[in-house]
């Protein structure tokens, strides 16, 4: 199993709707990076320091997971082809990228995480 399959919720959820995705034990216990899924979206959750960030999973570029990229400070890199985004705001730092990426919120509650899906375009 990868780390973008580690945990799937499948719920169905009004729009806006917090979201339990698992704990932060659960989820981060490879790594920094991890892929879920959101009410059938995947949702690359990252943590850097104690503050975890949440933006679509699969690159605005082409077919590769965030969530698989490498992490650096506040700086996810695309596996595929080293695309980076600041995942504070989605921006979409270097080419080959030409557009942001969405950011979801993200919370901590408990030992719980949560994610709340953003809609529209990034
Ligand atoms: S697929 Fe992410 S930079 Fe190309």
């Amino acid at each position: 199993m990868t780390a973008s399959q580690a945990l799937i919720f499948p719920e169905q959820t009004k729009s806006g709707q917090w979201i339990a995705v698992g704990t932060v034990a659960e989820l981060f216990d490879q790594g920094d990076c991890v892929g879920v899924q959101v009410n059938g979206r995947k949702v690359g959750l990252f943590k850097v320091d104690d503050q975890l960030f949440a933006v679509d999973d699969i690159c605005t570029h082409g077919n590769a997971l965030l969530s698989d990229g490498d992490l650096e400070g506040y700086e996810i890199e695309c596996p595929l082809h080293a695309g980076a985004f600041d995942l504070r705001n989605g921006k979409a730092l270097c080419s080959p990228l030409v557009k942001n990426t969405r950011c979801h919120s993200v919370k901590v509650e408990g030992d719980g995480v949560f994610v709340q899906l953003a809609s529209g375009e990034a």
